[in-house]
């Protein structure tokens, strides 16, 4: 294939949705091509959480169309289960098994969705706590590790289904401040290694330094849509001063 016909690995286009009468998308456009790391910004409220819930179908949409790596997202059964796999999400809370360990949360889902041998998901879940260099907790317990630990135990649960794209809602939130620059350095490390990202978060400076691109979202509509460095030194819209001006002088 040609670039020109390679299709974004995310493309949203006129995408609507509301929650009752709350209008909480409005029109969406986005293309991620492969590879690219996009950084959601934006008030509380903006949509921010709902943009990611819908684009691995844990939220249903209105209207437009929401493709994942060319192929538009299936509405339930057997096609739902084979997309969640192909997108990857992270939350602000880890939400591992507590009464699996750290390895047999990893290999959970390649075992019981991908069929995968048992040996085979230990050997790729062991490889991949090493990714997140947390290979030494694999046979301890969620509540045996630290908040930071946790969070790169689901990433690497999530990378487990080797996922063509990552989601990250606010996956540093939750941490004391020591340990979200562990989590960032590990989201930075996929990043280098090409994994298509978007990410909220209300990390500037991963912003500035890891993400090709920033979205930033108001009422349910994507605003602004510029490099890091034009968000951040111009941006553009009076809702994304007011935004920068608020978070900046915290
Ligand atoms: N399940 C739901 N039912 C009804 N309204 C909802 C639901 N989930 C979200 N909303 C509303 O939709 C809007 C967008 O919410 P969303 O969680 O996407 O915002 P956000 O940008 O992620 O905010 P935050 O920064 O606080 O996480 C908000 O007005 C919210 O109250
Ligand atoms: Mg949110």
């Amino acid at each position: 294939m040609t670039a020109a016909s390679t299709p974004p690995m995310i493309r949203m286009a006129g995408v609507d949705k509301f929650f009752g009468p709350l209008h909480v998308l409005r029109n969406v456009q986005l293309e991620v091509p492969k590879g690219q790391v996009v950084v959601v910004l934006g008030p509380s409220g903006s949509g921010k959480s709902t943009l990611c819930r819908t684009i691995n179908r844990l939220e249903p949409i209105d209207s437009g169309v929401i493709e994942v790596d060319g192929q538009p997202l299936p509405a339930e059964g057997k096609e739902l289960a084979r997309l969640r796999a192909d997108v990857g999400m992270v939350f602000q809370s880890f939400n591992l098994f507590a009464h699996k360990t750290i390895i047999e949360n990893v290999m959970l889902a390649p075992v019981k969705v991908r069929k995968t041998p048992a040996s085979e998901a230990r050997k790729t879940a062991m490889e991949l706590l090493e990714r997140v260099g947390i290979a030494n907790q694999a046979e301890k317990f969620p509540a045996q590790l630290s908040g930071g630990q946790q969070q790169r135990a689901a990433i690497a649960r999530a990378l487990a289904m080797k996922p063509k794209v990552m989601l990250f809602d606010e996956p540093t939130s939750a941490l004391d401040p020591e340990m979200v620059q562990e989590v960032l350095d590990v989201m930075t490390g996929l990043a280098k290694d090409g994994m298509t990202m978007l990410v909220v978060t209300h990390e500037m400076g991963f912003a500035r330094k890891a993400a090709d691109r920033v979205i930033f979202m108001s009422d349910g509509e994507v605003v602004e849509d510029s490099t890091p460095e034009e968000f951040f030194s111009a941006p553009k819209s009076n809702r994304a001063k007011d935004f920068l001006g608020k978070i900046l002088t915290h």
